[in-house]
């Protein structure tokens, strides 16, 4: 079932989430403007966008933080819902800088929903993009969304925060409708091959590092420890095709519109995306190499601070309510993603 078309603004749309978002709104009939300030991204996705899906994607230039602006495109375009992705996304840095993170990504939440409230549209449908880092370290698996959170570093407090403002603002209005969306491990890319993760310097994510690796940009992977309790001992992570999490946006969307009138006690939803398997790192590696016919050269380094050993999803809220599990495997993962290092590293000569 789909929900009338809607005008969807997505803050943080040109990012590497957002953009495969937006083509799978637009795909599904409905209008979407992006508005960001492209400070983790490239303002020429949204001609991609538009070569993409054949339609021209209108883009705002503009911070969160900018309540104003943000006002006045809430107003001047109609907009109905918003699927928030703009934000901070490092879990090293947030250690370095969490003035920082707190200021864009909580600071630029409440901008966002003083924005929504004032606006005299009234848009009250909120998807905001959280986190599986919320969970910290498991207490049990697969995770499930009553699973205690216990945030271990400044960006997944950002993201906490946030639920919390969310929670608040819901319990005080029920005209709100907000799904809170928390991703595992999101990697791979759109078929067409021209748009994917495309981080600036060296990737801090194991999936963007393994593809620089291949296509011989690095020399050779860092696995960050062998000695996890997991088979093999490296760690083991939820990996989910970027394609699938941007239909389980669609998803939430559809939800949201079929749960107006529902009572206060249920207008915040929140739902895991993952595809509840996990993958090791050595796993992945092997994955990568098949799919590229290249080989991955790694070593075993000590373990990073903060990681877990293992983290997965349990997927029955989100398939009991929204209808939604993810479809594409591990191949498609890294075949996808392949085939994007490939044409960036053509393109750009990188
Ligand atoms: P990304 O960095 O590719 O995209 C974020 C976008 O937000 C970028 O285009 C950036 O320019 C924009 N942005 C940041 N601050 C802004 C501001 N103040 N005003 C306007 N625009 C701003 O990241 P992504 O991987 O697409 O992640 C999207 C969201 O999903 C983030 O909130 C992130 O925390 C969350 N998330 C990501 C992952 C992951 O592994 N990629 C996992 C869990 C959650
Ligand atoms: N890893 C390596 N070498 C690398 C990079 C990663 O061995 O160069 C390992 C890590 O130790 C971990 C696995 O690969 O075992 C995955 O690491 P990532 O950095 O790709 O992902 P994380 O699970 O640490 O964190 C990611 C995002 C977070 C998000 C979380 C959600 O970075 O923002 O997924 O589950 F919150």
């Amino acid at each position: 079932m789909t929900t009338r078309p809607l005008n969807i603004l997505l803050t943080g749309g040109t990012g590497y989430i957002g953009s495969h978002t937006a083509v799978v709104l637009q795909e599904a009939g409905h209008c979407v403007f992006i508005y960001d300030n492209f400070c983790n991204s490239d303002p020429a996705v949204s001609h991609t966008l538009q070569k993409i899906t054949g339609q021209p994607f209108k883009t705002i230039q503009g911070d969160i933080r900018d309540t104003a602006l943000l006002q006045q495109t809430l107003e001047t375009h109609h907009i109905d819902a918003v699927i928030h992705f703009a934000g901070l996304k490092a879990v090293g840095e947030s250690g370095t800088i969490p003035v920082d993170y707190y200021a864009n990504n909580v600071q630029g939440t409440i901008s966002l929903l003083q924005a929504m409230q004032a606006a005299s549209n009234q848009p009250k449908t909120l998807v905001f993009s959280s986190s599986a880092t919320v969970y910290g370290d498991p207490q049990y698996l697969p995770i499930d969304e009553s699973h205690p959170t216990k945030a271990t570093n400044p960006y997944g407090r950002t993201k906490l925060h946030i639920e919390e403002i969310l929670g608040d603002l819901a319990r005080a209005d029920n005209t709100w409708r907000i799904a809170c969306l928390r991703y595992f491990n999101p990697v791979g890319a759109h078929a067409s091959g021209l748009i994917g993760e495309n981080p600036n310097g060296i990737p801090n994510n194991l999936m963007p590092f393994v593809a620089q690796v291949a296509v011989g940009k690095l020399k050779q992977l860092n696995v960050f420890g062998d000695d996890y309790d997991t088979p093999d001992g490296t760690g083991v992570r939820d990996y989910i095709h970027v394609m699938d999490l941007a239909e389980g946006h669609l998803a939430a969307l559809n939800y949201l519109g079929r749960s107006v009138g529902a009572d206060s006690a249920t207008n915040i939803h929140t739902f895991n995306l993952g595809t509840g398997r996990g993958y090791s790192v050595l796993e992945m590696v092997k994955a990568f190499e098949s799919a590229s016919a290249r080989s991955v050269p790694f070593h075993i380094a000590p373990r990073r601070a903060g990681d877990i050993a293992s983290c997965y999803a349990s997927t029955a809220l989100a398939a009991e309510q929204l209808g939604w599990t993810a479809k594409r495997d591990l191949q498609a993962m890294c075949d996808s993603s392949w085939y994007f290092q490939q044409n960036v590293s053509t393109s750009t000569g990188r």
